[in-house]
């Protein structure tokens, strides 16, 4: 026997359990329970305070919402499927443990308001845990970078080997991608600044709710400005989805290089057995599975934000039934991030790194041709007319399979008069690193200076976290 539904007022039917089963959102929604309560709370409390329900009842309102809390903390609470969703199950539970007064609860209030509110407390939750996330990874990156300043690779572009590169300054890149996918999960919080609750179903209430009261129990700034907007807007979800889709996108590209370089054609670096997985079928294999899990979860992250762009995009204000699937993609990228982030985190701090595999990579002297064109340079030699030049001088190696570095003075101006010297004084790969002390270059104390830098970032942003009210 289905329960009443607290609608069923008008309604002379019992609904089909079909439609139960493909419109109920408590299998799902159940991850909003700490959220939707805590809400509850705080509008019960100023329903108490306003004189909008006698004291007493806010009270005990107040005290059934937390004995149902500690119910779902032991996993104790009785979800039913025929209540629908998570608002209806709390509610109906309250009714359970303290009697008529429940009824109470939803005084001036609204699922679509509830819910809007719900959501966007889940989300303040989930940017922040996203943005620590991020830091944790953030560090692990850094610490791996300090190892290696001095182990040297082929930097690419077209995966052509380019130009020689640190390790610590290759994995500071991505150090720098996330501390911007954090900062948009920090500016993600700040946007969910104004509550919904106190718009009701979409015009508000006859009844003196205090909005800003419910506003500042719940850490928000102010109550939303527009009722309409409160209850049908989503593009806090949207942006959390967005963040969420970038940073694993980050984290994809960084997956794609320990899957390239733990191949034996690279051989730089080899993932920690406890990070890696085996074959079923051949012996000898190690399969770099986590790397490229997080490059394939990446699509379901992208196509979680395509699927509530999809959703959103052709609705009428204000709320629509259409927004209950707006929870599944946001649960499953906050926690598709938080795994892979976590994953990535113990990957790269259990990686074992090739040193000499690279340096050999990188020790190629093509890589040094740039430098060459700008020795002329800096003899006076127009760049175009430099890199003309050694392109000369490097299909002449080509062609005759020479090394670079074997050309003597005499050889190097037959291309160009103004070669000051033989390769193998000109081109150096250390040198090489190090003359580019510029700014975001690979001279060994600017790297080091990154990383410090980086360090520094982390640190304060992390304090700037643990300051914040746990509510906010
Ligand atoms: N489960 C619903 C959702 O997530 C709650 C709001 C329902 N409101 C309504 N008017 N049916 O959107």
């Amino acid at each position: 026997m289905t329960p009443r539904k607290p609608w069923g007022g008008r309604f002379r039917q019992a609904t089909e359990p079909s439609v139960e089963r493909f419109t109920a959102s408590i299998d799902f929604d159940r991850a909003l329970a700490a959220h939707d309560i805590r809400a509850s709370i705080a509008h019960a409390r100023m329903l108490g305070r306003t004189g909008i329900i006698p004291a007493d009842d806010a009270e005990a309102l107040v005290q059934g919402l937390v004995a149902i809390r500690e119910e779902i903390e032991r996993g104790e609470f009785p979800f039913d499927p025929a209540l629908e969703d998570i608002h209806m199950n709390v509610e109906g539970r309250l009714h359970a443990l303290v009697g008529a007064v429940a009824g109470r609860l939803h005084t001036g209030r609204s699922r679509n308001d509830q819910v809007a509110t719900d959501l966007a407390l889940y989300l303040r939750d989930a940017a922040r845990a996203s943005q620590r996330g991020t830091i944790e990874l953030r560090r692990v990156l850094i610490v791996r970078s300090r190892e290696h300043l001095d182990t040297v690779l082929p930097g690419y572009t077209h995966l052509q080997r380019a130009q020689p590169v640190r390790l610590a300054h290759h994995w500071l890149a991505f150090v720098e991608m996330l501390a911007r996918d954090g900062q948009r999960f920090a500016a993600l919080r700040g946007r969910l600044a104004h509550s919904p609750l106190g718009s009701g179903a979409l015009a508000g209430s006859t009844l003196p709710l205090d909005r800003a009261d419910t506003a500042a129990a719940l850490g928000f700034e102010s109550p939303a400005a527009n009722s309409l907007d409160a209850v049908s807007s989503r593009d806090g979800a949207l942006e959390f989805l967005s963040a969420v889709a970038i940073c694993m996108v980050n984290l994809s590209r960084l997956a794609e290089e320990l899957v390239l370089w733990s191949s034996s054609e690279f051989g730089f670096v080899e993932l920690a057995d406890a990070y890696a997985t085996g074959s079923s079928l051949m012996p000898q294999k190690k399969n770099p599975d986590v790397p490229e899990l997080v490059r394939g979860k990446t699509g379901r992250t992208i196509g979680n934000l395509v699927g509530l762009l999809t959703v959103v995009k052709g609705l009428p204000l204000a709320y629509n039934r259409d927004l209950q699937e707006d929870k599944e993609p946001v649960f499953d990228s906050a926690r598709t991030l938080r795994d892979a982030l976590e994953v990535m985190a113990g990957a790269l701090a259990t990686l074992r790194v090739n040193s000499d595999r690279m340096r050999r990579a990188a020790e190629d002297p093509m890589l040094l041709a740039t430098d060459l064109a700008e020795v002329l340079v800096r003899e006076g030699v127009p760049f175009r007319e430099a890199h003309e030049a050694v392109g000369r001088v490097v299909g002449h190696c080509v062609e005759k399979d020479l090394d670079l570095r074997s050309l003597s003075r005499e050889d190097l101006r037959a291309f160009h008069p103004s070669f000051p010297g033989a390769a193998a004084a000109l081109l150096d790969l250390e040198r090489s690193l190090e003359q580019r002390a510029l700014l975001g270059g690979t001279a060994r104390q600017t790297v080091a200076d990154a990383a410090e830098a980086a360090e520094a970032a982390v640190q304060r942003e992390t304090e700037q976290l643990d300051a914040e009210e746990p509510g906010r």
